[in-house]
């Protein structure tokens, strides 16, 4: 191509390029978005989850599976053991028991009494106690942990039981658990007898039973003395206890295995606990019951009273002296 030509194209193509580009005004500024930084940590693996899931609900259902075949062993060991023939009959009192068991009395209740949901029942129980407070038939101090010490609600806790051993293993605890309150008597003494009170009115706020009535050969007689000890107008017995239940059929498993277990452990489960309240004479406030029937949750509260009758004034001619100091007491007969 001859030189001319050739550069007349050139300027042609060149016009044409001019011609096409954004001229300056239309260019718009288009900002730089930041891009992230590469990840180092690798994206989760849905897969290895889910199979550790799986893995997860696998042991979890196995082990609730468990649960009905583990308990159905030990009941027929249980059973078997408990309705075993026994050289001699057992006696309705067996609360000797509670010295021999005391060192492993809380070992052999903790896993059941938490699985039945009685630990629960005990929070609530204790949680209600205010004032001064007796525990009767105390063991080990099983209701210790519950009571609202921290909340000021309580004055006193005065916990008894017959057997020493028992209260030994209570004290102990406290010490350890409670430390902090002070004002926390312990005796061994037979819950049918008066127990000291250190309230100015000589009257309980709060009467606790949890257990006591299957382990003591008169409870009518015990609860009758619990409701004698709690203020006449606003005290309360609190009862948590075990005994027969709403259906035949259970209870007479339970009459069945009875004698074995009060044998080894001490207690009579198989006790009408409504029938024994009822002849106790106290009043019931508020009744509940679990485990088909056979754990037995009361409020109850003293029969109004007749007040005692104070004589002002004691006219028997010729009776008491000149000072007139026999004459006219309430006490002199
Ligand atoms: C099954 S244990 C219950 C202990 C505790 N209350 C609890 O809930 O774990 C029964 C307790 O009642 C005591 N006990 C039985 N008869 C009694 C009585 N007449 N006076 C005082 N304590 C008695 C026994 O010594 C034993 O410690």
């Amino acid at each position: 191509m001859p030189k001319r030509q050739h550069a007349r194209q050139t300027s042609h193509l060149q016009a044409a390029a001019i011609k096409q580009a954004p001229s300056p005004a239309t260019l718009t500024y288009k900002p730089r978005t930041p891009q992230p930084a590469p990840s180092t940590t690798s994206p989760p693996r849905p897969n290895i989850l889910l199979r550790h899931r799986s893995i997860a609900l696998f042991v979890a259902g196995a082990a609730l599976a468990s649960i009905p075949v583990y308990a159905g062993f030990t009941y027929t060991a249980y059973v078997r053991e408990a309705s075993a023939p026994r050289a001699h009959p057992v006696p309705l009192d067996v609360s000797d028991r509670y010295d021999r068991n005391a060192g492993d009395y809380d070992a052999s209740v903790d896993r059941l009494e938490w699985l039945m949901g009685i630990t629960r029942l005990r929070r609530q129980l204790a949680g209600k106690a205010r004032g001064h407070v007796l525990e009767a038939s105390a063991g080990t101090g099983r209701n210790m942990a519950y009571y609202p010490l921290p909340s000021g609600r309580i004055k006193s806790v005065t916990l008894v039981d017959r057997s020493a051993a028992m209260v030994t293993v209570a004290r102990i605890k406290w010490a350890k658990t409670n430390a902090y309150f002070t004002n926390a008597l312990f005796r061994v003494q037979d819950a049918r007898d008066k127990v000291w009170c250190p309230a100015p009115s000589g009257y309980f706020d709060t009467v606790v039973q949890t257990m006591g009535v299957c382990s003591t050969p008169e409870p009518e007689a015990v609860l009758r003395n619990l409701g004698e000890m709690v203020d006449p107008e606003r005290g309360r017995v609190l009862l948590l206890e075990h005994g027969r239940s709403h259906y035949g059929w259970l209870n007479d498993v339970l009459d069945k295995i009875a004698p074995g277990h009060a044998d080894r452990h001490g207690c009579w489960f198989n006790k009408d606990v409504g029938e024994i309240v009822e002849k106790s004479g106290l009043e019931v406030v508020e009744a509940k019951r679990y485990h088909f029937g056979t754990t037995w949750w009361f409020e109850l509260k003293p029969k109004p009273r007749p007040k005692p009758v104070v004589v002002e004034k004691l006219e028997i001619a010729g009776a008491g002296d000149a000072a007139g100091t026999k004459r006219g007491s309430w006490w002199w007969t």
